[in-house]
């Protein structure tokens, strides 16, 4: 099982459909999007939950079985389904999800205009030779990056210089690191769109067979 799952978001959805949305999910993960206080990040945070349990549903599990608890370092995963890893993320436009049976991870940043001189501490020389002060290519680590952390689950308990992404072939990295980790990492990395770029992390082969893009309103018709 791997699927995965992006949905670009309408900022216009009006205060009717949010409210109907919240009635799908878990109160805790409501509440858990209230605490943004501006409009955009709430819509992020509700829809990426929404998406969530619209994932969960395509892949056979049933909306009573879903409870979301959080691992010590941060990681959220479904209490009584081991066997089902997931992740989201949400930036600029974008949320997505990512459902597999290994663990997984997946990272979205909107591409913004930033000094990358702030972020050297970071990389890794090796990263930092390859990015040769292009912002795509310092978009496509950073996101490789991420979603490797939120494959293992470390979030920021790992130091990100202590190892290195090696982008290769286009689509596909490897990972190289000081730590003992042994397991096989799998990568995908993609321009989502000209302002978005994309990375996913998995112990199993990405195929993006497995990816399916929705639109907020064919989306939102799911919870009518
Ligand atoms: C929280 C973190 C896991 C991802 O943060 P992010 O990229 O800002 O946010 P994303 O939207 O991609 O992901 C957020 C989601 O990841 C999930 N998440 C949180 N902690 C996690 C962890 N330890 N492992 C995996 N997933 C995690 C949550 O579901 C969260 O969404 P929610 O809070 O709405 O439930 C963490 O890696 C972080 O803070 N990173 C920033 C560190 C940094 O400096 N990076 C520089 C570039 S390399």
């Amino acid at each position: 099982m791997q699927n995965v799952y992006f949905l670009k978001l309408d900022f216009n959805i009006n205060d009717h459909d949010l409210s109907m949305l919240e009635k799908t999910i878990s109160a805790q993960r409501v509440e858990y999007a209230k605490q943004y206080h501006q409009r955009k990040d709430y819509i992020r945070s509700l829809l990426s939950s929404a998406l969530l349990y619209y994932a969960l549903d395509k892949n056979g599990i049933d909306k009573k079985d879903i409870v979301i608890e959080r691992s010590p370092t941060g990681k959220p995963f479904l209490k009584n389904l081991e066997n089902i890893d997931f992740n989201i993320t949400h930036s600029g436009d974008w949320v997505a999800c990512v459902i597999d049976s290994n663990n997984i991870g997946i990272d979205i940043e909107q591409i913004k205009d930033i000094d990358l001189t702030d972020y050297k501490e970071i990389l890794t020389t090796e990263e930092t030779d390859y990015i040769n002060g292009k912002l795509e290519n310092f978009y496509q680590i950073w996101t490789l990056k991420e979603s490797y952390i939120k494959a293992l689950g470390v979030g920021v308990y790992k130091s990100l210089s202590s190892f290195t992404v090696e982008p290769y072939d286009k689509h596909y990295a490897k990972v190289f690191q000081n730590d003992n980790d042994e397991k096989q990492w799998y990568f995908y990395n993609f321009n989502l769109d000209e302002k978005h770029y994309c990375s996913v992390c998995s112990q199993s082969k990405i195929s993006k067979e497995h990816f399916n893009f929705l639109e907020y309103k064919s989306f939102y018709k799911n919870f009518r």
